[in-house]
C-alpha cells in the first residue's frame, strides 16, 4: 500500500467516524432542541426499515419541501390515514432519512410521497440525497420490487418543468420495480387549484390503499399527535426561563446559551432554516414615492454577529411574526386562554414537535401559527366535529363536501381561518375547538424569501432586499375588511418605526409586537437566514448579459451590477473590460422606479457596459410598455449580444412575466436566427438546461 493509499483510507476513516457518530455531534451542537428538529427514531437511526420497526409503524408518509406546502399536505394525509383507518403512520422528511433498506420494509408498509418541485425542475434542498439515491438504482436489478408506493407532486404549471421532482421519482421508482398505487397526483399552484387537484387525487387514492391493505373504515376522529397538558402556574415544576414565549428555537431561550466563538466574536449557529439568526435591520427607507398609493421597502440587516456567509443572487428567509389584530381575532373566534402556559409530550418517537415546548398559547398563535392565509377546503372537513352546534355543522359539513359552494362562500370572501369560523357562527366564539387541534390543522408559520439586492463584494456581511408591501385583496363583497401580507407589512412598520415616521404610522392598518419575545427583537432585529440559489452571474466577465426584471424582479439585478461595479473599479481588471450588460426593467410610472436615484452612477461607473431599458406601463394617454415590448424594440441588440454567448437572467414575480418574456425571446430568437419557431424553443430549452438562460421567479 503507497502512501496516498494510506492516506485516502485515513480520510475514509475519519468520513465513517463522523458518519455514524453524526447523531451525537447533532445532541452536541444542537443539545434537546435536537426533538424539535427532527431526528426521528428512539436510538437516531436514519435507516428507514430499522425505525419502521423499532417505532412499530405500519405506514410511512415522506416529504420533500421547500417552503413548506409539501409538508402540510403529507401532514394532512398522514392525519386522514390515521383517523378513517387507525394505520400507525409515520409523517417524515425525506431530509431525515437514508434509504438503502427501502425495499425491506414489511410487506403491508406503503409509503407516501409529497414532492415539491424547485429552480428548474430540480428536488427540494432537503429532497436532493433522495433523488441521488433513486439516480444510483440499477435498474437491471429491480432493486425496488418490493415497494408500494403513492405520489403527490406540488408544482406550478407556469414553469417550463412542472413538478418535474415528482415526475422524476416516480419514473426512477417504477423503473426500479416499486409499484405506483393510484395515479400521480399533481397539485398545480399556477392555476391556484392545488388543493382541489389534492383533494380530487386523495378521494381516489385512499380508496385504492384501503384495497390494497384490506382496510376497515371508520367515521374520522381526530387522533392527536401529542398529549397537551397544561402546566398551572406556580404548582408547575417548569423553569420560568425554558418557557419559550415565541423564541424563533430553543437556543434563543434565557435558560440556555447561544454557540458563541470567542475567537471569531460570531455566533456560531450552525445556523439553518431550523434554526434562524437574530439580524438588526440596521438600516431601512421607502423605496417608492409619497404619491404612489402603495409602498415598497429597502431594508438592510447586519450579519457580522453571525458567521452566515452570502453570495451575491442568493435568497434572504425571514421569519414573520402575526400582527396584533389577527392574533387578538384568532384567540376570540376559539375563546381561548392567551396565558395558558402548556407542554405537548409526543405520542411516539416518530412525532417532530412543531415548536419549543412547553409555551404559551398566545404564543403560538403569534409566532408559531399561519393564521391568515386562505383556509382549505381539507381544514373545513376535518373541523367538522368540532362544530359548535348541529346547524353549523350540517353546514360546515356542505361547505366542505361541495368545491363550488365552497369556492363562492369561502375562498372569494378571502376569509382566514377566524373570519370563516366567525362567519359561520354569526360572531360567536366556537368554544369546541381542542387547541391541540388547531396547532395541528392550522398550517405553520413559514419564512419568507426574498432575493437580496446588495453585492457580497461589495456588502460582505449586510444583505439588503427590496419587498414590496402587499396590497389589500379583500373582494368587494367579503365582510371581513383583513389586511394582507404578514411580512411585508411587518418590514414596512419596522421602516417606520426605525424612521421615527409616527404620523405615517397612525395611518397603518396594522400593528405588531415589534420587542417580540421577551424583547429578543428589540432594535428592529427579525430572524433570518441566507439560502444558497444558482441564480449567479456568469464566471467570465466578459460574457454579455441580459437582465429581465420588472417590478422587485430587479432585486438581485441590483446585486449584480454592484458587483460589476467592483469589480470595474479594481486596479487588477484594468485590462479586462466587462463585456456587454443590458437591464431591461419595467413599472408603473416614476413614482415606482426603484433605485432611480441609484443608476446613473452605476453607468458612469461601468463606463457604457451597462445600459438599461425602461418601460411605464401606467402613464397618462401613453400606451402600456412592458418589459416583452422592451426586449422586441431592441431586438437586435439582443441578438447580437446571443450571438456571441450571452447569459439571460429573468426575475420577479411570475404572474405571466416569465412566460411573456419566454415567448417574446422565442420570437426574437427565430427572426435574428433565422430559425423556425420550434427551433428557437428547442434552443431556449437548451439554454434553460445548460445554465445560460436563468430564472429566479415567484
Ligand atoms: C425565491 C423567492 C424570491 C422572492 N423575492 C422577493 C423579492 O425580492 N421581493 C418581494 O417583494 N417578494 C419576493 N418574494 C415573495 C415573498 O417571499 C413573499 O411571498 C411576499 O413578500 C408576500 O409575503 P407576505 O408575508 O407579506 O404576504 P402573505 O401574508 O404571505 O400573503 C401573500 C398573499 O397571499 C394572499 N392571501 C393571504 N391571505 C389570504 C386569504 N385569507 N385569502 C386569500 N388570499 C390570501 C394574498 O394575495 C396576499 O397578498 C420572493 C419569493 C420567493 C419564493
Ligand atoms: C423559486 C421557485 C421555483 C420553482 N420551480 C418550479 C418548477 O421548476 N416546476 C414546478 O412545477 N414548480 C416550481 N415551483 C412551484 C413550487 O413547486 C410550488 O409553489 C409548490 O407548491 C411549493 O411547495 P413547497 O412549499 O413544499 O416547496 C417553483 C417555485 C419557486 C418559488
Ligand atoms: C433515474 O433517472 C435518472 C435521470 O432521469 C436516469 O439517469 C437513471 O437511469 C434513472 N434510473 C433508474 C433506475 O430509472
Ligand atoms: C404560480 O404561478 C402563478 C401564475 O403565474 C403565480 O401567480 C403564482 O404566484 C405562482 N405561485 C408560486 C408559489 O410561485
Ligand atoms: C347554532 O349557532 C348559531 C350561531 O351561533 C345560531 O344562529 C343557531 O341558531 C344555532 N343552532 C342551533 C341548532 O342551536
Ligand atoms: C387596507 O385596508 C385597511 C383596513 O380597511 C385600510 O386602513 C388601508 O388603508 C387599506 N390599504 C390600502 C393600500 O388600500
Ligand atoms: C431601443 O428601442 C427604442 C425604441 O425603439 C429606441 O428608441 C432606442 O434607441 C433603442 N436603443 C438602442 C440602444 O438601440
Amino acid at each position: 500500500m503507497d502512501a496516498l493509499d494510506g492516506w485516502i483510507l485515513a480520510l475514509l476513516a475519519v468520513a465513517v467516524a463522523l458518519y455514524y457518530n453524526f447523531a451525537t455531534i447533532k445532541d452536541i451542537l444542537y443539545g434537546d432542541t435536537d426533538k424539535s428538529i427532527g431526528v426521528s427514531s428512539a436510538s437516531g437511526s436514519r435507516d428507514i426499515a430499522t425505525v419502521i420497526k423499532e417505532c412499530d409503524k405500519d405506514y410511512i408518509v415522506f416529504y420533500g419541501s421547500q417552503t413548506g406546502t409539501a409538508e402540510d399536505y403529507a401532514k394532512m394525509f398522514a392525519k386522514e390515514l390515521v383517523g378513517r383507518f387507525s394505520l400507525k403512520v409515520m409523517c417524515a422528511d425525506l431530509e431525515n432519512f437514508d434509504f438503502e433498506t427501502l425495499n425491506e420494509l414489511p410487506a403491508n408498509v406503503i409509503v407516501s410521497f409529497f414532492i415539491s418541485t424547485y429552480g428548474e425542475g430540480d428536488f427540494p434542498d432537503g429532497a436532493v440525497p433522495f433523488e441521488e439515491f433513486l439516480t444510483s438504482l440499477d435498474e437491471t436489478e429491480q432493486p425496488l420490487n418490493k415497494l408500494r408506493f403513492t405520489m403527490f407532486g406540488l408544482g406550478n404549471s407556469t414553469y417550463e418543468f412542472f413538478n418535474n421532482a415528482a415526475k422524476k421519482a416516480t419514473k426512477n421508482m417504477t423503473e426500479s420495480g416499486a409499484t405506483l398505487i393510484g395515479r400521480l397526483g399533481s397539485g398545480d399552484d399556477g392555476a391556484a387549484t392545488t388543493d382541489e387537484d389534492y383533494l380530487a387525487w386523495k378521494e381516489v387514492v385512499l380508496d385504492d390503499i384501503k384495497d390494497a391493505l384490506a382496510l376497515n373504515e371508520h367515521e374520522q376522529v381526530y387522533e392527536p399527535s401529542f398529549k397537551y397538558t397544561v402546566l398551572l402556574g406556580q404548582d408547575t415544576e417548569a423553569d420560568p426561563e425554558s418557557i419559550s414565549l415565541g423564541e424563533p428555537t430553543k437556543q434563543y431561550l434565557p435558560c440556555n446559551e447561544l454557540p458563541f466563538s470567542k475567537q471569531l466574536n460570531v455566533q456560531t449557529g450552525p445556523f439553518n432554516n431550523a434554526f434562524p439568526y437574530l439580524a438588526p435591520m440596521v438600516r431601512s427607507k421607502e423605496l417608492f414615492a409619497p404619491e404612489s398609493n402603495r409602498n415598497c421597502i429597502h431594508a438592510e440587516f447586519d450579519l457580522s454577529g453571525s458567521n452566515i456567509k452570502y453570495s451575491t443572487g442568493d435568497h434572504l428567509a425571514v421569519w414573520p411574526s402575526n400582527t396584533n389584530e389577527a392574533v387578538q381575532l384568532f384567540i376570540a373566534a376559539f375563546d381561548l386562554n392567551e396565558d395558558e402556559v402548556f407542554d405537548l409530550t409526543p405520542a411516539d418517537p416518530t412525532v417532530v414537535l412543531p415548536f419549543p415546548c412547553p409555551t404559551t398559547i398566545g404564543s403560538v398563535v403569534r409566532y408559531y401559527l399561519e393564521i391568515t392565509g386562505p383556509i382549505s377546503r381539507q381544514f373545513f372537513s376535518a373541523l367538522v366535529q368540532f362544530a359548535p352546534n348541529n346547524s353549523i355543522r350540517t353546514r360546515l359539513s356542505e361547505l366542505s363536501k361541495d368545491k363550488d359552494l365552497f369556492a363562492t362562500e369561502i375562498h372569494s370572501k378571502c376569509f382566514n381561518v377566524a373570519d370563516a369560523v366567525l362567519y359561520l357562527s354569526n360572531d360567536m366564539p366556537w368554544k369546541t375547538v381542542p387547541f391541540e387541534f388547531l396547532i395541528e390543522s392550522v398550517p405553520l408559520l413559514k419564512p419568507r424569501y426574498y432575493s437580496i439586492s446588495s453585492s457580497s463584494m461589495t456588502e460582505k456581511q449586510t444583505v439588503h432586499i427590496t419587498a414590496i408591501v402587499e396590497e389589500n385583496v379583500t373582494a368587494e363583497d367579503s365582510p371581513v375588511k383583513s389586511t394582507f401580507g404578514v411580512t411585508t407589512n411587518l418590514l414596512r412598520n419596522m421602516e417606520l418605526s426605525q424612521n421615527d415616521d409616527e404620523t405615517t404610522m397612525e395611518h397603518t392598518s396594522v400593528s405588531y409586537n415589534l420587542d417580540g419575545p421577551r424583547n429578543l427583537f428589540q432594535d428592529y432585529k427579525l430572524p433570518v437566514y441566507v439560502r444558497r440559489s444558482t441564480f449567479k452571474l456568469p464566471m467570465n466577465p466578459k460574457t454579455p448579459v441580459i437582465m429581465i426584471g420588472p417590478g422587485t424582479g430587479v432585486a438581485p439585478f441590483r446585486g449584480f451590477i454592484r458587483d460589476r461595479v467592483k469589480y470595474a473599479s479594481q486596479e487588477a481588471n484594468a485590462n479586462a473590460p466587462l463585456g456587454k450588460h443590458l437591464l431591461f426593467y419595467g413599472c408603473r410610472n416614476q413614482n415606482d422606479f426603484l433605485y432611480q436615484d441609484e443608476w446613473p452612477s452605476y453607468a458612469t461607473a461601468l463606463d457604457g457596459a451597462l445600459e438599461m431599458f425602461v418601460g411605464f406601463s401606467r402613464l397618462p394617454d401613453t400606451p402600456k410598455r412592458y418589459v416583452q415590448d422592451l426586449l422586441k424594440e431592441n431586438e437586435s441588440q439582443v441578438v447580437t449580444l446571443l450571438k456571441q454567448g450571452a447569459f439571460i437572467y429573468v426575475c420577479g414575480e411570475a404572474k405571466g412575466m416569465a412566460q411573456g418574456v419566454h415567448a417574446a425571446l422565442v420570437d426574437i430568437i427565430s427572426r435574428g436566427m433565422f430559425i423556425s419557431t420550434e427551433d428557437a424553443t428547442e434552443m431556449v430549452k437548451m439554454m434553460k438546461t445548460s445554465g445560460k438562460y436563468q430564472e429566479d421567479v415567484w
